[in-house]
């Protein structure tokens, strides 16, 4: 059996336009378009990456999209009251604060200064809580776990009911998605076990699972074996296990991997994600709904 490619490229396009769309009424109509601020501080390569690809899609949407770099060696002073800038800016609706931040910066100091009706990461403790509650108190689901939840419905495998193992407990990916998955409502109601580090017999649980979701962020920990034969496969990791020559640009760019061993994966799985062109295109997408979310609760479109 070789599984059906669950393609975080194809997907992207799927949403991307319907933004578009709603981006295009709600400019009529009101006037306005929903406004992104990355920041990003100092000049991580794999930040500058993703920084330039959330840029990309803003502008192609039609977002008024503002890049503030900073440099390494801003103080978390100056980084607070920059975010102060931006809560306060009328245009922007969305904070995106890339992390990593350097040493000398508390992370958690600037997630909690970022108003929560901005938080389009939802890593704000009023946006984990509301994420907890579920149901409309939901009002920016954060992004991977967002991308995650959405390819497993738009590719038509059933959630509800369903035995679902997650790999990994970070605040990003393992502990928001399986909460958002054991949920009352459509594209949730399943029956969801957390494993980690810690867990006695991994391989047994994941071997339980009709969807199994990887983010431990080690290439090739979860080996074919462990997967049931039909299961849906999500993999998170973004290894960078080398570089080599772009053949489309001629530049460097990193060789990635992801945490399940794809090539021999795809034989059991009955639907898998690849890396790259997986899960990391739809979680840049999810930032674009967020963003226009935040639009729309400010216009009173969502109550
Ligand atoms: N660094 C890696 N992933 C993310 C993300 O989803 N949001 C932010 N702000 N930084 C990141």
């Amino acid at each position: 059996m070789t599984a059906t490619i669950i393609s975080g490229t194809q997907i992207r396009e799927e949403i991307l336009a319907e933004i578009s769309q709603e981006v295009q009424g709600i400019r009529q109509k009101y006037g306005e378009i929903p406004g992104l601020v990355t920041i990003l501080v100092g000049e991580n390569p794999a930040s500058q990456s993703y920084v330039s690809l959330k840029i990309k899609t803003a502008n192609r949407l039609g977002f008024h999209e503002v890049q503030d770099n900073q440099p390494d060696h801003i103080s978390e002073e100056d980084l607070l009251a920059l975010i102060d800038q931006y809560n306060q800016d009328e245009k922007i609706h969305g904070i995106l604060v890339q992390l990593p931040l350097p040493q000398q910066i508390n992370e958690e100091n600037i997630i909690n200064a970022i108003h929560p009706d901005k938080d389009v990461d939802g890593f704000h403790p009023v946006n984990a809580g509301r994420l907890l509650i579920g149901g409309t108190a939901v009002k920016f689901p954060p992004c991977t776990p967002a991308a995650i939840q959405e390819m497993i419905v738009r590719a038509g495998v059933p959630i509800e009911g369903a035995e679902v193992v997650v790999v990994g407990r970070s605040n990003i990916v393992g502990k928001p998605i399986a909460n958002m998955l054991l949920q009352k409502g459509t594209g949730a109601n399943a029956t969801v076990t957390v494993v980690h580090t810690r867990t006695r017999n991994m391989d047994t649980h994941c071997k339980r699972a009709d969807i199994l979701i990887v983010a431990a962020g080690v290439p090739n920990l979860v080996k074919p074996e462990w997967i049931k034969p039909g299961a849906c496969v999500i993999d998170v990791g973004v290894n960078r296990v080398g570089e080599k020559i772009s053949e489309k640009t001629g530049k460097k760019i990193a060789i990635l991997k992801g945490d399940v061993d794809f090539e021999k994966a795809k034989d059991v799985a009955g639907f898998i994600t690849p890396v790259p062109g997986g899960v990391g295109p739809m979680t840049i997408t999810m930032l674009m709904r967020n963003t226009l979310r935040s639009l729309k609760y400010k216009l009173g479109l969502i109550e």
